[in-house]
C-alpha cells in the first residue's frame, strides 16, 4: 500500500494510473492522454521515454547494472563527470555523485563546511539561506529552506541557519520596481555578513527562480552582488541548480547568466532527462584542493549505495547529447517567445484575476489573487487533459522543451478557458 507524498491521507482522491509516457504525453490505463505541462516535477526536459535515452539505459544494462563507486569505477560515471566539467568550461573540476536534489545539496553543505575545517578554521559554523527557498525534504535540506507550513512541524529538529528575506522582483519586499531598485533586499544580508562573516561558511540559494515556493523570480544583479560580497568575506556560495540546470532559464546552467561564478553547483532533476534518479554536486578546484591531502581527516566521508549508478549515468550522457545535438537551448528560446506573448496577452485580459505574470527561459508563471480558486482552475485543466500543479497561489507552466506547437497552444487555450470560468 503506497503512502503517497504531499497528500492528505483521509478522503484521498485516487491518483490517475499512468501506464505509458510518450513525449509530452502521460497515458493512463484507459488510454487517455494527458499533456504534462510541468515535466513531471520539472524533470522530463526531452519529454517522456525519449528513445535515445531509453536505448542508452538498455544498452548499459546489457553490460553493467551497478557497482559501488568505492574501489571501483566505470566508464559512464567517468565520461559523464568529464562532460559536466567541460560544460562548465572547467569552472568546476570535480563531480560528486548522489541520487537526488536534496542529497546533492546536503553534500554541497558538508563540503563547504569541511573546506574551512580542513584549514583549521573552526569558527565557520553557519550557513545562510533565503526565506522563499526550497532545497529538498531531508533534514539538512529543510534546515536551509525557507520556514513554511510544510517544514514548521519539524522546526525543533532542524539545525539553525539564519534566514533572510528573499529577493522577489514581482512582490518586492521593499515595494521597489526594476527602475527604483538599489538591491535593498540585500541590506540585511550585507549587514549580517559584515558583522558575522567569521562564523559564516556558506550561503545556499536557488539562482534566479525559487521554484517550489511559487516560481519566485529575481534579477541577476542580486546574485552577482552576493557572490562579490561572499568572495570578499571568505564565504562559499552554493547555487542549487536542481531546477534551473539543463537549460530551464535559457542558459545551460543558471549561473551562466551572471558575471560572477559560485563555488559549488548542485544538479539533479533534468540531469537524466527525468528517467532515472541521479544527482551531481560540482565543486571548484579551489575547494577540492583543500581535500587533496594524505591526512584521513581531510577526506570527504559521504556516500550513497547507488552513487554513480551506471544506467543513470548512461541516461544522463544520452540526455546531454540530446541537449547539444538537438539544440534544446533553441527550443527553450522558442518557448520563451511564446510565453512572453502569453504574458502580454493575459496581462490585459485578466488583471482582475491574476497578478505578477512572469517569464524566465522556459518557465511561465502568474499568481491568482484568490487561492481558493486554484483547485477549480487545476481541475478544469485536468478535465481538458492538461496537467498543471499550482504552488500556493502560483500557477505555472514548465513543459518539456520538445513540446509540439499544437500541444503548447492547447495548454494555453485551456488555461485561458479556465481563467474565463473563474471570471464568470
Ligand atoms: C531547487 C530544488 N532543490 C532541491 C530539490 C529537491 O530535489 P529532490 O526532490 O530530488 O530531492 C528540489 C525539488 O523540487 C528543487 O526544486
Amino acid at each position: 500500500m503506497i503512502w503517497y507524498p504531499y497528500a492528505i491521507q483521509k478522503n484521498l482522491i485516487p491518483p490517475i494510473k499512468i501506464i505509458r509516457g510518450e513525449g509530452e504525453y502521460l497515458i493512463d490505463e484507459n488510454g487517455e492522454k494527458y499533456i504534462d505541462a510541468v515535466s513531471s516535477w520539472w524533470t522530463s526536459i526531452h519529454g517522456h521515454n525519449h528513445p535515445q535515452i531509453i536505448e542508452a539505459i538498455k544498452s548499459q544494462l546489457d553490460h553493467l547494472d551497478h557497482v559501488m563507486l568505492a574501489g571501483f569505477t566505470h566508464t559512464p560515471a567517468e565520461v559523464l563527470a568529464g562532460k559536466l566539467v567541460e560544460l562548465t568550461e572547467n569552472k568546476f573540476t570535480r563531480v560528486y555523485y548522489s541520487d537526488n536534489g536534496s542529497c546533492a545539496n546536503e553534500i554541497a553543505i558538508k563540503i563547504a563546511h569541511q573546506f574551512f575545517k580542513n584549514q583549521n578554521l573552526d569558527s565557520k559554523v553557519e550557513i545562510l539561506h533565503f526565506s522563499k527557498s526550497y532545497h529538498g525534504d531531508t533534514i539538512g535540506a529543510m534546515s536551509v529552506g525557507g520556514d513554511s507550513y510544510f517544514t514548521g512541524v519539524y522546526r525543533e529538529i532542524l539545525f539553525p541557519s539564519p534566514e533572510f528575506i528573499s529577493p522577489d522582483c514581482y512582490e518586492c519586499p521593499y515595494q521597489k520596481n526594476p527602475k527604483t531598485c538599489n538591491l535593498e533586499c540585500l541590506e540585511n544580508l550585507k549587514e549580517y555578513i559584515d558583522k558575522y562573516h567569521e562564523k559564516v561558511f556558506s550561503i545556499i540559494l536557488e539562482p534566479l527562480v525559487q521554484g517550489a515556493n511559487g516560481m519566485v523570480m529575481y534579477k541577476e544583479e542580486v546574485l552577482d552582488e552576493i557572490i562579490l560580497l561572499c568572495k570578499q568575506k571568505d564565504i562559499l556560495v552554493i547555487f542549487d541548480e536542481v531546477f534551473t540546470g539543463f537549460g530551464r532559464t535559457g542558459k545551460f546552467f543558471a549561473y551562466q547568466n551572471l558575471k560572477n561564478t559560485p563555488d559549488i553547483i548542485c544538479l539533479a532533476k533534468g540531469l537524466t532527462g527525468g528517467t532515472l534518479p541521479l544527482a551531481a554536486t560540482l565543486i571548484s578546484d579551489e575547494i577540492y584542493q583543500k581535500f587533496y591531502s594524505e591526512d584521513p581527516i581531510h577526506a570527504f566521508y559521504h556516500g550513497h549505495t547507488m552513487t554513480g549508478n551506471p544506467p543513470a549515468c548512461a541516461a544522463a550522457l544520452a540526455s546531454l547529447n540530446l541537449m547539444e545535438n538537438e539544440n534544446r537551448l533553441k527550443e527553450v528560446e522558442s518557448l520563451n517567445l511564446a510565453f512572453n506573448r502569453l504574458k502580454d496577452d493575459l496581462g490585459i485580459q485578466y488583471n482582475s484575476l491574476i497578478k505578477n505574470i512572469r517569464v524566465l527561459g522556459a518557465i511561465f508563471a502568474f499568481d491568482l489573487l484568490e487561492e481558493t480558486q486554484i483547485d477549480r482552475l487545476k481541475n478544469y485543466c485536468l478535465s481538458k487533459k492538461v496537467v498543471i500543479r499550482p504552488l500556493g497561489t502560483a500557477v505555472y507552466l514548465c513543459p518539456p522543451y520538445t513540446i509540439t506547437e499544437s500541444n503548447l497552444n492547447h495548454i494555453i487555450s485551456t488555461l485561458k478557458e479556465g481563467l474565463n470560468l473563474l471570471l464568470e
